[in-house]
């Protein structure tokens, strides 16, 4: 690379899950970031390119070298994100979704009408999701149009790579009166306005942070604002996110009233594209799963969120099986963890308790779903590498073109819970005791695009 492109490069271990389930450790690797902020070169010593690379990096002074206790990880990414909830988090998880929704959420999601505490809010949860390695975010914003765009302008100050989406909600039979777009129509325009705002951010040309068509989910949408939101996301050529099939009642509702499935009833509205991303999917069926293939789109594990709402657990280990588009989310504030490396963790339990089942009462062949585990590796590349491919984004592993968001693990902590134990560990143990054992201290250092956002 031409050293007046160079930003600077990073030496040390780099560890990342370039493909699902595989794991790559590059010992004393270079890796060199260009003045756009992508990667321009991965190079480990012995290749070709290696001293050349090492030559340029030191004639422009530009080299940062990692401490052997230091490991550099892709930075993470969550899909699935309520950002209003984030009050909420860690409480009011004892009723059913249905409930939930009503008792507590919308309540709570109607307050965002005022901007102070939009703003109060929106800057305290995007600050915690940098801390904890979050590069790249998935959020739900609310119903406003005014708190929405603050919601997308704090994440590009802040520089953390986002897709925010202004929620849609029209149908008065499940939304309630002090909780609703004002509008089908309004709900529409409104939508158009904030992907036009979004898109027009000063300082967002690059596209760090971009507009989402978000229907709640159908239950919360007319027939007439679905088909709207379809012929926008057309329009526009826009992300999309909604629910699919998340819990019993919710699943049930949808056939009910279409006579088919979520998956089906959304594709049917034009709202199922490469640029989508489904939540949960936990009820998803074969023939559903075939369309998701199809249309290439993306599904958000929330494997804590599932344990508590959804009556149910994705089929996760059948979805990486066919070959589905799959990242993790956290799902706040149905998940009560703001951490992707906890979901990371989740997912593995989770997949393990439906594969063995949890009731001692049956016997152990009737008790689980066999072959549903997966491992941490599996969990690991949906965190970073396969979240980037289900939203389309070249993030989430070192490689050249891809983005430079990454984050810099480290063990040289005060208060860890990470402790490596260099004649026993493997580098595959170093990154599942990460995934198991790393909190938000030893998060030392964050970039996103290339920029550094924290340490
Ligand atoms: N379905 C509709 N709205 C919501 C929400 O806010 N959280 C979850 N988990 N599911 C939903
Ligand atoms: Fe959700």
């Amino acid at each position: 690379m031409k050293q007046e492109e160079l930003q600077f490069a990073v030496r040390g271990t780099l560890i990342h899950a370039p493909a699902a389930g595989d794991i790559e450790v590059l010992e004393n690797a270079l890796i060199a970031v260009d003045d756009r902020g992508q990667i321009a070169a991965v190079t480990s010593p012995g290749q070709p390119d290696h001293g050349k690379l090492e030559q340029t990096v030191r004639d422009a002074c530009k080299l940062e070298e990692l401490s052997p206790k230091e490991y550099l990880l892709p930075g993470l990414v969550d899909t699935h994100v309520h950002a209003p909830q984030w009050p909420q988090l860690g409480k009011a998880l004892d009723r059913p979704l249905d409930e939930w929704l009503q008792k507590y959420t919308f309540p709570l999601e109607a307050r965002y009408a005022d901007l102070d505490f939009a703003q109060r809010v929106y800057e305290s949860l995007v600050s915690t999701l940098i801390a904890n390695g979050t590069t790249t975010a998935m959020y739900y914003a609310t119903i406003h149009l005014e708190a929405s765009k603050r919601l997308a302008e704090i994440c590009l100050q802040k520089g953390q790579r986002a897709l925010v989406g202004k929620i849609a909600m029209d149908n008065p039979g499940q939304c309630p009166d002090y909780y609703r777009d004002a509008s089908t129509q309004q709900g529409l325009d409104d939508t158009e306005i904030f992907i036009e705002y979004v898109r027009g951010l000063p300082g967002n040309s690059n596209g760090l942070v971009l507009p989402v068509v978000t229907p709640r989910f159908i239950p919360g949408c007319t027939d007439e604002m679905l088909q709207g939101l379809g012929e926008i996301t057309k329009r526009a050529d826009c992300h999309v996110q909604t629910h699919c099939s998340e819990g019993d009642w919710e699943h049930a509702f949808v056939l009910d009233r279409y006579g088919k499935t979520d998956t089906l009833s959304l594709d049917g509205f034009g709202l199922l594209t490469p640029q989508t991303i489904l939540a949960h999917c936990n009820f998803v069926n074969d023939a559903d799963m075939g369309v998701i293939k199809e249309t290439k789109t993306g599904i958000a594990h929330c494997p804590l969120s599932n344990l508590y709402f959804s009556n149910a657990v994705f089929p996760v280990r059948k979805a990486l099986d066919k070959g589905l588009q799959v990242g993790l989310g956290t799902d706040i504030a149905a998940g009560a963890n703001p951490g992707i490396l906890h979901n990371c963790q989740m997912a593995v339990t989770v997949s393990r308790a439906r594969e063995d089942g949890v009731n001692p009462e049956l016997e152990p062949s009737e008790r689980g779903a066999s072959g549903a585990r997966i491992d941490f590796r599996e969990a690991f590349w949906m965190a970073t590498a396969g979240g980037g491919e289900a939203l389309g984004l070249k993030v989430g592993k070192f490689a050249e073109g891809y983005a430079f968001d990454a984050m810099v693990v480290g063990t040289d902590v005060a208060d860890t819970n990470l402790i490596i134990w260099e004649e026993m560990d493997t580098s595959d143990d170093v990154l599942q005791k990460v995934i198991y054992n790393a909190e938000r201290q030893n998060i030392k250092r964050v970039w996103v695009q290339g920029k550094q956002v924290k340490g």
